[in-house]
């Protein structure tokens, strides 16, 4: 029996299983608002078979937008497309849905070219913003000096993630998670590297993970409880000076203690130049497995988990409680289904589509020519029998 498809649950949220579609930035929006475009994108993976689709990092306020075509939900407007897009993207399957928060720090206003692996600043004659930041240090030469937070602008900025998750709660999202994690605002707090405070918000590691607290703290005060509420943690700097496993291990502590129900943990970015160990298949696993070790949070494990074998072994091996997926699910917008056909496990199937279900045609053998469908049910010769398929000439 598939321990991946079982059910799973993260704070109150019942998952139908452990497959997640990790958030994924369209560069799509205007004005912070959700165009067709984010309709179709996240539709189509709301038929991905996942239990849960998280969509993009999304912005507390205008200036934390990383690009002009960023996702925000800071105004009106914002919530009434994301509200909208809920509804719809509910009536497609049964996936959870989630939103993701963010604030892009010293990265924001950078080119919408997301063809690059790491975007480069907009100039000021094209409409760039001045980036906020713990500290007056730049991302990497040639890029702006972010103008270094004071007192009231931390607040700022503590509301209006607050502010931003309960327009997410009006909106019907299931789940928010906070990124804190790939050089944003929030990392660049709890990095050394970034951060050379010498007040309350800077200095030693507690005084680093204030803001990500208080944070926390906030969301938690207007976040429900029947809904779950997550953080992408960064695992390690990959530096010797910088954030490292064992501050991240306290940190997910600390998030626990303030009321999160679940952490996914990713790694690295704070800035160029630093050398990374390369990335090979599951190569972040081991950090969501730490936080399993130490603490009694839900652990989501990213990061090159493509095959469905290496999936369910991380489930049914407890190295982490959920998978995350991202450039998987973009090159096959139907891996869960293939998956659960691989792995002898049944889930629904947009019944628009059932005559190509995986056990319904040849075809199965050509699209993953490693899965194995279970024996029952490849019947070639036997018509679908499940009530919602359609007449063949529909
Ligand atoms: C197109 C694209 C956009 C991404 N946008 C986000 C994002 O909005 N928030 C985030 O935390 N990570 C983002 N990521 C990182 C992914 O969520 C994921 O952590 C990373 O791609 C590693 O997983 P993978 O090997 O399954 O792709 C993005 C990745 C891709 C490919």
């Amino acid at each position: 029996m598939s321990q991946l498809f079982g059910e799973g649950r993260i704070g109150g949220l019942q998952v139908e299983n452990r497959i997640v579609v990790s958030p994924m930035c369209q560069y799509s929006a205007v004005e912070g608002t959700a165009q067709p475009w984010h309709l179709i994108h996240i539709g189509n993976l709301m038929m991905s078979g996942a239990g849960l689709v998280i969509m993009e990092a999304t912005a507390v306020e205008d200036i934390g937008r990383g690009t002009l075509g960023c996702l925000g939900i800071y105004s009106d407007e914002n919530e009434r497309a994301l509200a909208e897009l809920v509804v719809t993207a509910k009536k497609l399957s049964t996936a959870k849905l989630g939103l993701q928060l963010t604030h892009a720090g010293r990265k924001a206003a950078t080119r919408t070219i997301p063809d690059r692996w790491r975007g480069e600043p907009l100039p000021l004659d094209e409409g760039a913003w001045k980036p906020v930041a713990p500290s007056a240090i730049c991302f990497d030469k040639h890029w702006q000096v972010p103008e270094e937070l004071d007192e009231e602008g931390i607040l700022r900025i503590i509301d209006a993630f607050a502010c931003s998750a309960q327009r997410a709660d009006r909106a019907g999202f299931d789940l928010i998670e906070i990124h804190g994690a790939h050089g944003y605002l929030i990392h660049n707090f709890l990095s050394p590297l970034s951060n050379r405070r010498s007040d309350k918000w800077g200095g030693s590691l507690e005084n680093r993970m204030r803001f990500a607290l208080e944070i926390v703290g906030a969301v938690r005060s207007v976040w429900p409880k029947e809904k779950a509420f997550g953080f992408r943690v960064n695992s390690t700097d990959w530096h010797p000076e910088g954030f490292s496993l064992d501050d991240a291990v306290i940190f997910a502590q600390a998030l626990e203690q303030a009321g999160l129900d679940y952490v996914v943990m990713s790694a690295g970015n704070i800035a160029p130049g630093i050398s990374i160990p390369p990335a090979t298949p599951g190569h972040q696993v081991p950090f969501a497995t730490s936080i399993k070790e130490n603490t009694g949070l839900t652990a989501m494990a990213v990061g090159m988990i493509g095959r469905f074998e290496q999936a369910e072994a991380i489930i049914a091996n407890d190295e982490a409680d959920f998978v995350a997926l991202a450039r998987p699910m973009l090159d096959n917008p139907r891996w869960g289904i293939h998956a659960a056909a691989a792995l002898g496990a049944d889930i629904a199937y947009p019944p628009q589509y059932m005559r190509a279900r995986p056990n319904n045609w040849l075809g199965f053998t050509y699209v993953h020519p490693e899965a194995k469908p279970p024996a029952s049910t490849l019947q070639l010769d036997r018509p679908p029998s499940v009530a919602w398929d359609r007449p063949r000439d529909a």
